[in-house]
């Protein structure tokens, strides 16, 4: 019986248990013999590998993170790391692995995929960050994650004449930061495509308070761009507004996952299994105009994101 390992890697993301939970219900219904590697790729290079039947995925779909837990591992780039996964792999017999996880993730998978063994990647990451797909699974749970946070904060902000700065998550993209900015109706969005520019964040905070008369402001910031802290204190000092920031962190990646995440996931684990079915070796699943389809891993890294860059200009006139 063929054999296929599904292996969950980098950040957890709330939808991953939908993806294992399909790719085992499936994949049986197909044929396959089931196998769960725990820990990610430390777990396929320390051998912990387990058959996995349809009650193993029972009670799974609702809750978030992955059951098969997950890490990172720096050491995975070495070869010869590489080469004790595939040795564990092969010594069980299994020739197809499906690695659900984000960017850094696929480039694990590419890597095995070129020593032997039938690689699919599956987009599992909240930072929206492979640009061959339109969504990846845990976005839309993150997305919302944010949105019912500000818009509490939102209540404090128009109460008390202040500012939030919200640092969102998404490592270097900026998906999360946009999506939740034009889904809260934020005054400002900072992401790695806008630039910094703190002079013109306090001057359009002016313009919105004396122009516009607003009582609350909202800033949504990617992370790793500035200090949110050093931000709201200087729009205390320069604005009418009193500043206040807040880093919203892994409350953002938690949670029962929403049902678009519940059904993207199994969505993509379906066609993971028709693409081994088919031999395909190499290739990920990513959702183009609401269909799932199968791209060349490498390019679907290296594709250019169109949608965001309509997005920012939609977001300019909203503002
Ligand atoms: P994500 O998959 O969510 O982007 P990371 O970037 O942390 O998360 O990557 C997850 C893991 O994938 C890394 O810890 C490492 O084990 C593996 N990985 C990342 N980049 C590569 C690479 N270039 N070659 C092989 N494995 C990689
Ligand atoms: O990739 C998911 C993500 O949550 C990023 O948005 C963030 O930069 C990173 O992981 C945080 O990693 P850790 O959980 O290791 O702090």
């Amino acid at each position: 019986m063929e054999k296929i390992a599904i292996l969950t890697s980098g950040g957890d993301a709330p939808g991953m248990n939908g993806a294992i939970r399909a790719l085992v219900r499936v994949g049986i219904q197909h044929g396959f013999e089931m196998y769960g590697v725990y820990e990610g790729y430390c777990g396929l290079v320390a051998g912990k590998i387990k058959k996995l039947g349809y009650s193993d995925v029972s009670e799974i779909l609702a809750r978030g993170g992955t059951i098969l837990e997950s890490s990172r591992l720096p050491e995975f780039k070495e070869e010869n790391v590489q080469d004790q996964a595939v040795k564990n792999l092969k010594d069980l017999k299994i020739n197809n692995l499906v690695v659900i996880g984000g960017d850094g993730s696929y480039r694990g998978a590419l890597a095995l995929s070129k020593k032997g063994i039938n690689c699919i990647a599956i987009p599992g990451t909240i930072d929206n960050d492979i640009n061959g797909t339109d969504e990846t699974i845990g976005f839309h749970t993150a997305l919302y994650n944010i949105i019912d946070a500000v818009n509490k904060l939102r209540d404090t902000s128009s109460s008390h004449h202040r500012c939030f700065v919200v640092e969102v998550m998404g490592n270097n993209a900026d998906s999360l930061a946009l999506y939740s900015a034009i889904a809260c109706g934020s005054e400002l969005v900072i992401t790695n495509k806008t630039g910094y520019d703190e002079q013109h964040i306090i001057d359009e905070l002016i313009k919105n308070e004396t122009v516009y008369n607003k009582r609350h402001a909202i800033v949504i910031a990617s992370e790793k761009i500035f200090d949110v802290e050093k931000l709201a204190k200087r729009i205390s000092d320069e604005t009418g507004f009193s500043g206040r920031s807040i880093v919203l962190g892994h409350i953002q990646r938690g949670g029962s996952p929403v049902p678009e995440d519940r059904i993207l996931a199994s969505r993509m684990a379906n066609k993971a299994i028709e693409l081994i079915e088919h031999g395909e070796n190499g290739k990920c699943v990513c959702l183009v105009d609401s269909q799932i389809v199968a791209k060349k891993i490498d390019e679907a890294l290296t594709e250019v994101n169109k949608n965001n860059q309509m997005l920012y200009q939609l977001f300019e006139d909203l503002v």
